[in-house]
């Protein structure tokens, strides 16, 4: 029989193999055979009161629900060769278990805080012990609104902020991934 043509490697995980292989970095890597390539992974973490998008607001945060956004993100995702997970909490723990939970497992996060924006240090904790790009997402633009929304605990630990854009932000994100990871430039 002749020999079968290894399966197409997810483009951005040959880019991470390139990388420091860290211990925890390891399970990314892509030389472990094909049987065991690792999807290539991105998280979306959507805090407090993100669930009620569409319904919330829509003067400020528009009429998409969270999963329009999430399937905006997804096909972007797709396009890079990226598979992607999201997990949304009105939960602040539940939010950093998710952050400790994708170490060694996404190879980025992309976060829209929502509230916790404003005051969470132990999700800005948490982001700052993960190792890749972060990106802090908002659909509106903080900064023109209420005084308490200008300042952000998750911008220090954040690769970038994209704030708003609306619903395009979720696509903006996915492209802010995918070149950080192809350039593989993502200090915190
Ligand atoms: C938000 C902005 C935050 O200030 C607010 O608390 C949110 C949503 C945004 O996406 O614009 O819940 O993160």
């Amino acid at each position: 029989m002749a020999p079968q043509e290894p399966p197409a490697r997810p483009e951005l995980t040959v880019v991470d193999g390139a990388r420091e292989p860290g211990p925890e970095r390891a399970s990314r890597r892509t030389d472990a055979g094909p049987d065991s390539l690792p999807a290539a992974m991105v998280l979306f973490l959507s805090g407090p009161n993100l669930s009620l998008l569409g319904q919330r607001q829509p003067e400020i945060y528009g009429r998409d629900t969270l999963a329009d956004h999430i399937s905006t993100a997804t096909a972007a995702a797709t396009e890079h060769g990226l598979v992607l997970e999201h997990i949304q909490s009105d939960y602040e723990g539940a939010l950093v278990e998710a952050v400790h939970d994708a170490r060694g497992r996404a190879l980025a996060i992309v976060v829209n805080p929502g509230a916790l924006t404003h005051y969470s240090w132990s999700l800005h904790d948490a982001l700052a012990a993960f190792d890749g790009p972060v990106v802090e997402l908002h659909l509106s633009q903080p900064r023109r609104r209420e005084a308490w929304r200008h300042q952000s605990v998750v911008t220090p630990v954040a690769t970038g902020v994209i704030a708003g854009f609306g619903g395009e932000g979720y696509r903006l994100a996915v492209e802010a991934v995918a070149a950080l990871l192809r350039s593989g430039r993502h200090g915190h």
